[in-house]
């Protein structure tokens, strides 16, 4: 292996709710033809490998036991062009906000709604990230992988169906066997801490069609067109990216001034019965009846649960040093860098959780992925 692991190193610089935290043994993954080697590596210290990108989704214990791998892997490739599309793979490091721009500059459509998402392009698809009415899942065409050491992914039967091999070997598989849904996917169940991803190949338009849907994004866009409704003649996809960079930043903590990883919780998912009960009792909740573009449809009523935490009282409290944002009540922030604890996380998350099902009998699922806390 070139460049080797550095031990007991701390993982405060990689993680965006800056946690005191450190992994046994950390390597940084800078070209795909070093793989072979850190996972040789991971076999003989005994450690399972955790990959991480920025680590905006992740909430840290004090000591992660594995060979945590920072994937910086660069490129961005045009495999193929129509007369509508172009398909593009894209190395896992690769930023995600600057590839979105990348796209935007080049006239490549689909992404723009998902601008300034922290995170890398491998990160992406695991928990299908989306925003402004927009989700990453239709947009992919496949994900190439390689197998974690120790996976055994030839011993699950349900996983030789959907894990394919192009003619010269790589294992990929195709957007449509990746069960996207709201925040979920297939890595997050059946391929769980089985697979890398080294690259997401795009299929995006070259044909300009804006999603308009999200209220807050088509309000802002009507403000600044003096109450005109912004259609496709009037938007482009520069002015929707724009757009969306601006609302984040009126409501979204930036990590680097003050540590978070973005909604800690997921938005409340109910289905027609659920839903029937839950408003009976809270008739002034706010929902949506429509699910996120995506390929999963079975979405039925989403109850935002910013409004839930706020109404519980915990906007812009601080329990020590983690608080929840006042600007965003679904933002966990902590004010003390390098000094918080993921248990501490865990611990005010649960405070949150037995609240929220107290006052509104919905239990809150917490996005990020947690390790060893
Ligand atoms: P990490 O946090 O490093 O990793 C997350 C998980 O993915 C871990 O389990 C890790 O092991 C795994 N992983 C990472 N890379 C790979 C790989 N190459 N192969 C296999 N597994 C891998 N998310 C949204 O969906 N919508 C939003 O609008 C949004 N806004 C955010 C705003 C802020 C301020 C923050 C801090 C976060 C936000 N997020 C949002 C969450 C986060 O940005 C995304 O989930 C992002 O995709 C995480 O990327 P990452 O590189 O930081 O992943
Ligand atoms: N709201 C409150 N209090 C608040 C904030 C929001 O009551 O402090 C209510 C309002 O009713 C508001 C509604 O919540 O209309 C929705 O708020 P917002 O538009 O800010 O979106 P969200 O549902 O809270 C989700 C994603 C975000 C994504 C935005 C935009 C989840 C868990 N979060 O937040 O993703 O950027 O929509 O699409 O689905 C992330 O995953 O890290 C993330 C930031």
């Amino acid at each position: 292996m070139s460049g080797v692991g550095k031990n007991n190193a701390s993982l405060e610089p990689h993680n965006t709710l800056k946690l005191q935290s450190q992994a046994s043994t950390l390597v940084e993954l800078n070209k795909h033809d070093q793989l072979d080697g850190v996972f040789e590596y991971a076999k003989d210290l005994n450690l399972s490998v955790v990959p991480l990108g920025e680590g905006s989704n992740v909430v840290l214990g004090e000591h992660i036991e594995a060979l945590v791998l920072i994937v910086n892997t660069q490129g961005i490739k045009v495999l193929d062009t129509t007369d509508n599309a172009v398909y593009v793979d894209v190395a896992a490091g690769e930023n995600w906000h600057d590839f979105v721009v990348h796209c935007v500059e080049l006239g490549w459509h689909g992404l723009e709604n998902l601008a300034l998402i922290p995170g890398k392009v491998g990160a992406a698809p695991i928990q299908n990230i989306g925003a402004y009415g927009v989700e990453i899942a239709p947009l992919i065409e496949r994900i190439y992988l390689a197998p974690l050491p120790g996976s055994e992914l030839d011993v699950d039967p349900n996983l030789q169906e959907v894990l394919q091999r192009t003619d010269d070997g790589n294992l990929f598989i195709a957007a449509g066997d990746c069960q996207f849904a709201y925040r979920n996917s297939i890595f997050k169940k059946a391929l769980r801490d089985k697979v890398l991803i080294t690259s997401v190949l795009f299929k995006l338009g070259t044909r300009f069609k804006p999603v308009l849907t999200y209220p807050a994004l088509r309000d802002y866009l009507s403000a600044q067109a003096n109450g005109l409704q912004p259609d496709q003649a009037s938007v482009s996809a520069t002015d929707v990216m724009n757009a969306v960079i601006s609302i984040r930043r009126t409501k979204l903590p930036d990590p680097a001034e003050l540590p978070n990883a973005g909604s800690f919780f997921k938005n409340v998912v109910l289905d027609d019965e659920q839903f029937d009960v839950f408003v009976k009792r809270h008739p002034h909740a706010p929902y949506y009846a429509q699910p996120l573009a995506g390929i999963d449809q079975s979405i039925q009523y989403k109850i935002p649960a910013a409004w839930l935490i706020e109404q519980c009282g915990f906007k812009g409290i601080y329990d020590g040093n983690l608080g929840m944002h006042n600007q965003q009540a679904l933002v966990m922030v902590n004010r003390a860098a390098g000094r918080t604890q993921g248990d501490a996380v865990i611990a005010f998350a649960e405070r949150i959780q037995q609240t929220v099902a107290e006052w509104f009998g919905v239990r809150l699922e917490i996005e990020p992925r947690c390790y060893a806390c």
